[in-house]
């Protein structure tokens, strides 16, 4: 740990989402500069989620809350992903950094599978911005299951005889002119997960805006990963398609950035087969 006043877990409660995290959770720790409009996204599909298992932890010292752990059950998280035995962690965020809370918030996760048998999975990365780091969980004791691209899948407390978890194979294929459902020059498939945006995409909102200069000439269509058939039929969470050429680039896609790809789609061929990038970790 660094130098920063570690705080006490005695001093440390647990709460749900209510009102008094409520902004933090649903902008992700960024209460002074969110979209309301994402931030309301999130809130609805964290609550009405919750019969179905999505659980948020929120560590809070008094009425301040300083990060939260989102979890999922495995079976039915909305990323590419499968296994059993254990609740999938989508995401743990602190808001003050370097004094335990991490620690402290992955213990409540842990705890709480335990109580009911299970152990705890999550998809971790290496080497991305301190994106859910790898090397933070293996510190806790985390073993990685399965590596792809930078990314990690591990895991903690599965039960003795339980599959490890993998990710789902990713099946893509460029839209065909001939296909008479598609009818447009160039399809963007946006896929999102709505664990991170609810049931809005913002990708799939830039990836229109900047097609409507184009009229019927393009066409957007969104892919939710929280729909069982979509992760059946293509295995990805996450991922921008512009006529079956995967968007290189990790990062939130810019107006600038979406107008280039449709540009540049109208003047090229379609690939025969999809085009991956396999250097970043995009497909979650
Ligand atoms: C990773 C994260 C949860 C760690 O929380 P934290 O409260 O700063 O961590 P802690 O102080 O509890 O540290 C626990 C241990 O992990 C280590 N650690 C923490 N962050 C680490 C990192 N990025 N890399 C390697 N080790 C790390 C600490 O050194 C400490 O080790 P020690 O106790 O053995 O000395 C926090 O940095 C965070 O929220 N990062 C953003 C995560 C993210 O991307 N969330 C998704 C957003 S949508």
């Amino acid at each position: 740990m660094n130098e920063r006043q570690a705080t006490p877990q005695s001093d440390l409660s647990w709460r749900g989402m209510e009102p008094s995290n409520l902004l933090e959770v649903c902008s992700c720790g960024h209460g002074d500069d969110h979209d309301p409009i994402l931030v309301e996204s999130r809130r609805r599909y964290l609550e009405t989620r919750r019969e179905a298992g999505l659980e948020v932890v929120v560590a809070h010292l008094g009425d301040r809350p300083l990060g939260f752990a989102q979890t999922v059950p495995i079976q039915m998280v909305a990323r590419d992903v499968q296994g059993e035995g254990g609740v999938f962690l989508h995401c743990v965020n602190v808001f003050e950094q370097g004094r335990g809370v991490g620690r402290a918030l992955i213990g409540e996760v842990l705890r709480r599978a335990e109580g009911k048998g299970q152990g705890v999975v999550v998809d971790a990365c290496a080497d991305v911005w301190g994106f859910m780091p790898e090397e933070f969980f293996s510190r806790l004791g985390f073993s990685t299951a399965q590596a792809r691209g930078r990314r990690r899948l591990m895991y903690l407390g599965l039960p003795a005889g339980t599959c490890l978890p993998q990710y789902l194979e990713p099946r893509y294929e460029p839209p065909r002119p001939a296909d008479e459902q598609v009818g447009a020059e160039v399809v963007v498939d946006v896929f999102f997960t709505p664990l991170c945006t609810g049931l809005v995409s913002e990708e799939a909102a830039v990836m229109r805006k900047a097609a409507e200069a184009y009229g019927n000439r393009v066409s957007v269509r969104e892919w939710n990963a929280g729909d069982p058939e979509v992760r059946k039929r293509f295995g990805i969470a996450r991922a921008i398609f512009v006529n079956g050429v995967m968007r290189p680039n990790d990062d939130t896609i810019s107006l600038e950035e979406a107008a280039g790809l449709v540009a540049g789609a109208l003047n090229r061929p379609i690939p025969d087969q999809a085009v991956w990038d396999d250097s970043i970790s995009r497909l979650f």
